[in-house]
């Protein structure tokens, strides 16, 4: 766990695990699953920005380096470079892509520009099966390319290991262990490349096994439980897996000396206040104070139509029922938050980031109330945050929650917000959650919600005329959040979805279904 200043400056760092592997980030959008999958092999990843010192990256002596790709090219205007002395270190790297391509340019070999960009699978033929960094396989395998830029002519030193009809240096390795890999073993539809990061990690550069969420909890409560020590939390709880694992890992450590907040924005799914009450009071144990603010919400979004000032508003609203509530708590010192590893990547403080797409709201404490943050989950990529909560002994229907946003309904409501309308939307969104559950895809499918799209139409009912709101149902199968697809839900269930909306709640007239991918849409509206 890393308590943070309210600057957001990592105070200690002592609970960076020894065995570990520095990702070196270019800027590309497949460098959060590179750590992800060393992270799997059990090992402990962190993505540092190549911006930083080459100092900071190896203050805690990882055990290798991996360089991401990017979608700049060496050639280009002022193309990311190297951390200084980067290639000095006497550790394992392994460079993916422009990582590659950036080492090759640096050690005196060759990169030109593809004709046309090399992008999709391919067959790749491994020349040298004794390097440790191909133990296991097979002489053919799939792999995944995407690349424009290619290199022409390794370094002096290093050795083809496998080639692809379109990359003849596909992998090179030098006597040094510098792996370079032209394609991307980190994304799924390379075949082995789960194994190939994995013998990377466990055979060249020797890491032990040993990141578990067992020897994480043990690891968190201890140092909650020493920096905390006899003082108060207070923890904002949303209901969502995140602040709920987080409050779970803090209560373990000091029991009753943390409390809970909730705060009621009336922006939040039909009967969501009284689940989350009922569901955290028998799971938690945490006291849970829960204050009803949704007038004031309301009050500040009326008339505003704009997403990111509706945003905005929700967010510094959210803060100042925070802080007003949290002032009431006695003694209070600590502020935990269930802040996660992609939202510091999303905010810039690890890696690289790319265009701000829509301000996600996280609570950022005024200094006025002098608490210090604890954020015990900012390591953690969420499936490895549902794994903490299940050994904390959390119940499914807490730790498999579908992610919420913190602005709510106000993001799902596409201009004005009215009481009518929240109404409206919550109706629809309970009986869109109840055919889903009834089909038992609750599970399989991992967000859905239905939006009020704010467009009218006219319909007919009996020998009526209807003119009413357009709802539009929205589900995604994702893995990470970053990227989703639309889930080929059964016709049945959409033609029940669609028939029951548009009968019991007046104000809809018509419902369709959102098939757009993320990306190019986002998985939210607005
Ligand atoms: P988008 O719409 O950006 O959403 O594709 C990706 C995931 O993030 C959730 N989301 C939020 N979560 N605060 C949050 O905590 C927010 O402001 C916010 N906006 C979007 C969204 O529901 C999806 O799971």
């Amino acid at each position: 766990m890393v308590p943070i200043d309210k600057a957001g400056q990592s105070i200690s760092d002592r609970s960076a695990p020894r065995d570990y592997i520095a990702v070196v980030d270019f800027g590309s959008q497949y460098t959060p699953l590179i750590a992800r999958r060393i992270r799997e092999a059990e090992v402990y990843s962190e993505i540092f920005s190549y911006l930083e010192p080459t100092s900071s990256i190896i203050q805690n002596d990882p055990r290798g380096i991996i360089l991401s790709g990017s979608d700049a090219s060496v050639y280009g205007d002022s193309p990311p470079h190297l951390p200084e002395s980067l290639l000095e270190l006497e550790i394992p790297i392994l460079g993916i892509c422009y990582g590659m391509q950036i080492i090759t340019d640096a050690l005196g070999g060759a990169v030109a520009p593809s004709k046309t960009r090399e992008y999709g699978p391919a067959t790749m033929e491994i020349a040298d099966l004794s390097h440790p960094i191909f133990a296991g396989f097979p002489e053919t395998t799939r792999v995944w390319m995407s690349h424009g830029d290619r290199v022409v002519l390794p370094p002096p030193g290093f050795e083809q290991l496998a080639r692809t009809e379109g990359s003849e240096w596909a992998a090179v390795a030098n006597e040094n262990d510098i792996v370079l890999v032209q394609f991307h073993p980190e994304v799924k539809h390379t075949q082995l490349g789960h194994a190939m990061l994995r013998n990377f990690v466990l055979n060249m550069c020797d890491c032990k096994p040993s990141w578990t969420p067992t020897s994480f909890i043990e690891q968190t409560v201890r140092e909650i439980d020493s920096i905390v020590g006899n003082g108060v939390a207070i923890a904002g709880i949303s209901g969502g897996v995140d602040s709920t694992v987080a409050s779970a890992l803090v209560h373990r450590a000091i029991g009753n000396k943390l409390q809970g907040i909730f705060v009621d924005t009336g922006l939040l799914r039909a009967n969501e206040v009284s689940n989350v009450e009922e569901s955290l009071s028998k799971h938690l144990e945490v006291p849970l104070l829960v204050h009803d603010a949704s007038d004031r919400f309301l009050n500040h979004l009326n008339g505003v139509t704009d997403p990111e000032t509706k945003r905005k508003i929700v967010g510094e609203e959210f803060i100042n029922v925070f802080v007003q509530e949290a002032a009431k708590i006695d003694r209070a010192e600590f502020f935990v938050q269930g802040t996660i590893y992609p939202d510091t990547i999303e905010s810039g403080s690890a890696g690289l980031n790319s265009a701000k797409i829509k301000t996600h709201h996280n609570t950022h404490i005024p200094d006025t109330l002098n608490l210090q943050v604890v954020e015990p989950l900012r390591r953690l990529f969420k499936d490895e945050v549902r794994q903490v909560g299940l050994e904390l002994g959390l119940p499914d229907e807490l730790v498999w929650r579908q992610p919420f946003p913190g602005p709510g309904l106000a993001v799902r409501i596409i201009g004005q917000l009215s009481r009518d309308r929240i109404r409206s939307l919550q109706i629809a969104d309970a009986i869109f959650d109840e055919e889903i559950r009834s089909e038992g895809l609750d599970r399989v499918i991992n967000q859905y919600f239905v939006v009020l799209t704010n467009i009218k139409t006219v319909g007919v009912m009996g020998d009526a005329r209807t003119y009413g709101e357009v709802a539009a149902l929205r589900a995604v199968i994702t893995e990470d959040f970053m990227t989703a697809d639309w889930h080929r839900l059964p016709y049945e269930v959409l033609a029940r979805t669609s028939s029951r909306i548009v009968n019991e709640v007046p104000q809809i007239t018509r419902v369709v279904y959102d098939i757009t991918p993320k990306p190019p849409g986002t998985i939210e509206w607005e």
